[in-house]
């Protein structure tokens, strides 16, 4: 905790209770004391949960960039020195020595699992990687060229009403068999549907394989051609897993813990995360990372041209995989995955062109003031793909991988959310800028718009 003197700002006392810091608001010729709380980091926050029926005012911040939604012990970032940690640990460390089931515990449950707890996870991930063999014939509705992340959503309701336990966030034993049915079905569906999207036979899980070489199993296995996965290859993908499995606050995260705080179940709130996480300035960046560059690989355009067009604010074309909200440095992800594109393609022996490509894109980028200026880095997305086109991974899937990386997150967020005493429904206010009062017009009397 930090000494209440080396707090600025106003401090006032209250008889017997401990020193408070506040913020003073002037407003229309009144002063009002706004509490300020301050996290575990020393970053602090100014509560404004009484501002409206104190002043009649409401905060206005579109796109949320400075409002804190919550108080979390999950993740934290720190986007002017590029630090990311989950539950205290950091990435690289985790990225370096974890595995992806034991992060999902970590983010889950708040501490690194004990050996019994891991291998008690890991039985649970195994007899929960099944799904009803009715869904089976869901997959057949859709058109073939669905995109997986529109399967992957609709897929994780469809098996939610086959889940018919009591969720019990708050009791461990209880909440562990709920996590690893979700995350084990997920990597079914994800596998499943991109078998149905290239027209081959869903294939059964192996309960031998652990967790991230059993999806490679379930992805590239055959009726007539079987695949070992390479311990190698699986270990680069779980690394990626870890990578993107929680990051605090960020679109998708904030709407599973929306749809959450009207007390949703677990797989509603799930389904709309991965919607959410789609789009392309969020999950779906990976994907339009590379189409980005084989684009600018096929087409011979210079990357000069291409990053004076990304400036041109009338092009609307922008440079995928650089940038983020948080991040004014560089994305500590970024880095690690940077780092272990070069040594997976390596050990696999491929020369992927669009990773020279990336790489010198990020240079030209990286000395332009117009990316300087805002300090424009290469985010996690920049270089994943690289690393997913090397181990097989299709394009179309490079998404719904983010997602499942994602899920320990999204549940870890559902949880905190709906265990809090104090949450509440999610509910932001706006400012009303549309016509004021007027009468309504009889159809015969509107005169048509030209
Ligand atoms: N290319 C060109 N200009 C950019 C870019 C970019 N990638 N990112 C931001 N800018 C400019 C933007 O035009 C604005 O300029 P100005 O101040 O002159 O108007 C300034 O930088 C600030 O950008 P912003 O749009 O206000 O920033 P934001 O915090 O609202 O958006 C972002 C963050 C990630 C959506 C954005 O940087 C972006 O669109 N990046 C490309 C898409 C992408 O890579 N998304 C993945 C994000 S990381 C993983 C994840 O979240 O899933």
């Amino acid at each position: 905790m930090i000494p209440v003197t080396q707090r600025p700002g106003n401090v006032i006392e209250k008889k017997g209770a401990p020193m408070k810091e506040t913020a003073t608001l002037s407003y229309r010729g009144r002063n009002f004391e706004l509490p300020v709380h301050v996290g575990t980091e020393g970053e602090t926050s100014i509560d404004v949960t009484k501002l409206r029926s104190d002043t009649g005012a409401i905060t206005l911040d579109p796109g949320y960039g400075n409002t804190g939604s919550v108080e979390s012990a999950i993740t934290f970032i720190d986007g002017e020195q590029g630090i990311l940690r989950y539950r205290g640990y950091p990435i690289e460390q985790l990225a370096d020595r974890g595995s992806f089931v034991e992060t999902a515990w970590l983010l889950i449950f708040g501490e690194l699992p004990t050996e019994s707890e891991l291998r008690h996870f890991e039985d649970l991930l195994t007899e929960h990687e099944m799904i009803h063999e009715n869904l089976r014939h869901h997959f057949n509705g859709f058109p073939s060229d669905a995109h997986p992340m529109a399967i992957l959503s609709a897929m994780i309701n469809a098996v939610g009403c086959f889940q018919k336990g009591i969720v019990e966030p708050d009791k461990t034993e209880s909440f562990a068999k709920t996590a690893a049915r979700l995350m084990s079905k997920v990597r079914t569906i994800a596998a499943a549907s991109y078998k149905v999207s290239i027209g081959r036979p869903i294939t059964y899980p192996r309960p031998e394989l652990p967790y991230t070489a059993n999806l490679l199993h379930m992805m590239f296995s055959r009726p007539n051609k079987s695949y070992e996965p390479d311990p190698e290859i699986a270990a680069a993908l779980d690394m990626i897993f870890i990578l993107h499995a929680d990051h605090e606050q960020n679109c998708s995260t904030s709407t599973v813990r929306m749809v959450a705080s009207s007390q949703a179940n677990l797989w509603a709130s799930v389904a709309a995360g991965v919607c959410a996480l789609w789009g392309p300035l969020h999950g779906g960046a990976n994907q339009a990372v590379i189409e980005m560059l084989t684009h600018l690989h096929d087409s011979g355009e210079s990357l000069e041209s291409f990053v004076a067009k990304v400036k041109d604010k009338n092009a609307a074309e922008r440079l995928m995989g650089f940038g983020h909200r948080v991040y004014k440095s560089f994305d500590p992800r970024a880095k690690i995955i940077k780092g272990a594109c070069d040594r997976v393609l390596k050990k696999l022996g491929i020369h992927d062109p669009l990773l020279d490509m990336a790489m010198r894109l990020e240079e030209v980028a990286l000395r332009d003031s117009y990316f300087i200026e805002r300090k424009l880095y290469p985010n996690v997305d920049f270089y994943s793909g690289i690393i997913m086109r090397a181990i097989g991974i299709p394009l179309e899937m490079f998404t719904v991988m983010f997602a499942i990386g994602r899920i320990p997150g999204w549940m870890a967020n559902w949880r905190e959310t709906t265990i809090d005493p104090k949450a509440r429904i999610y509910r932001p206010r706006q400012l009303y800028v549309g016509p004021t009062q007027r009468d309504y017009v009889e159809l015969s009397q509107r005169r048509g718009r030209a």
